[in-house]
């Protein structure tokens, strides 16, 4: 039996987490970023007593689990070596990760992996869920494994302020108000598998290439307040309009790194004008975009029907996953 199992589910931003701090590997960025957490997609950890530290997966579809290759280690040695640093923890520990989604299907798997790592290190460093200032150190030891994996510990919206100090230590998410109970988010499967280049090297490629990376920072910071704001004032089509548009600019700036980061197909941009068409017919419809080729559509019921229609007839091929915002990280029973 474990001694502890907990969980967690990807997050899709709205406004994106792209570039860090020159230096080091704690995934330290140059701008907030906000998301929301999915009700879906959850990454189970289970930690046990071993003679020497070992990471295990299993496939998705379930199956016998096997040691993760020796050049993924580091960000998870990483989180064991900041989580001992901590707190007392037995001296080896088997970690096996659980997911429901193959990490190739591109939908933050890595996020959902780390925030359950970083909490169930927490509970088995005594320490609770329930409390903010665990949940605190844990959204800074779930970053230190994979930047956004810190948003995922929180459910609902969530910002992951910045910070200024070169320790990391003020730079975690905080969750926001549960506000808009109707969001709701259709992603297209258009071409699931691997990106061609990871978010890890292609934000490194953009801070040290592309001309428009300091707009971009600038551009996040406002576009997070202006989300919050929309938020606030349960507006979903200011915040429909601000998630867009930080989408493109991201890929604006992919576009004008060297060389070129083209994550978004003809397909991706099919699926940008048939929103835009949408809205012109009154449905409220947004897209948003993360490092890879498949869009999210954010919508409110009335354009659900309408929206898989469209999109079945336009993409028969494409699976459609219907998602919503969803919890955060768990303790899970053993
Ligand atoms: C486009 O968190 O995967 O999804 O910190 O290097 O592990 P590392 O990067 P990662 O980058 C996510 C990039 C993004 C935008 C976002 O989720 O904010």
């Amino acid at each position: 039996m474990p001694l502890v199992r907990a969980s967690a589910a990807p997050n899709l931003a709205l406004s994106k987490y792209w570039g860090k701090r020159p230096g080091g590997a704690a995934n330290l960025p140059v701008a907030d970023s906000l998301s929301v957490t999915l009700n879906a997609f959850r990454t189970t950890v289970e930690l046990r007593a071993a003679r020497q530290d070992l990471i295990l997966w299993a496939p998705a579809a379930g199956g016998p689990t096997a040691p993760l290759p020796d050049r993924l280690l580091p960000p998870y040695t990483r989180v064991l070596a900041a989580a001992r640093r901590d707190w007392d923890l037995p001296p080896g520990l088997e970690a096996t990760f659980l997911p429901t989604l193959e990490p190739a299907q591109g939908l933050a798997g890595s996020a959902a992996a780390f925030a359950a790592f970083a909490a169930a290190l927490t509970i088995l460093g005594g320490r609770s869920l329930s409390h903010p200032e665990d949940l605190r150190r844990a959204s800074i030891l779930a970053r230190l494994g994979s930047g956004s994996a810190c948003r995922s510990l929180h459910g609902g919206f969530v910002r992951w302020q910045r910070g200024e100090l070169s320790d990391g230590s003020d730079s975690f998410a905080i969750p926001l108000p549960p506000v808009l109970p109707d969001l709701a988010l259709l992603v297209v499967l258009l071409a699931p598998g691997r990106k061609a280049t990871s978010s890890t090297e292609g934000m490194l490629r953009s801070a040290a290439t592309s001309r428009l990376f300091p707009w971009w920072i600038d551009r996040c910071n406002q576009d997070c307040d202006a989300i919050q704001a929309a938020l606030q004032a349960n507006d979903f089509a200011t915040l429909g309009h601000h998630a867009e548009a930080n989408a493109l600019a991201l890929h604006a700036v992919c576009l004008a790194s060297t060389p070129p980061l083209l994550y978004a197909t003809p397909d991706t941009l099919r699926v940008f004008q048939l929103a835009a068409d949408l809205r012109a017919q009154g449905l409220p419809v947004y897209v948003t975009l993360d490092a890879g080729p498949n869009p999210v559509l954010l919508h409110l019921p009335p354009a659900r029907a309408r929206l898989h229609s469209e999109l079945g007839a336009l993409f028969p091929q494409a699976p459609l996953l219907d998602l919503w915002p969803g919890d955060g990280a768990r303790h899970e029973p053993r």
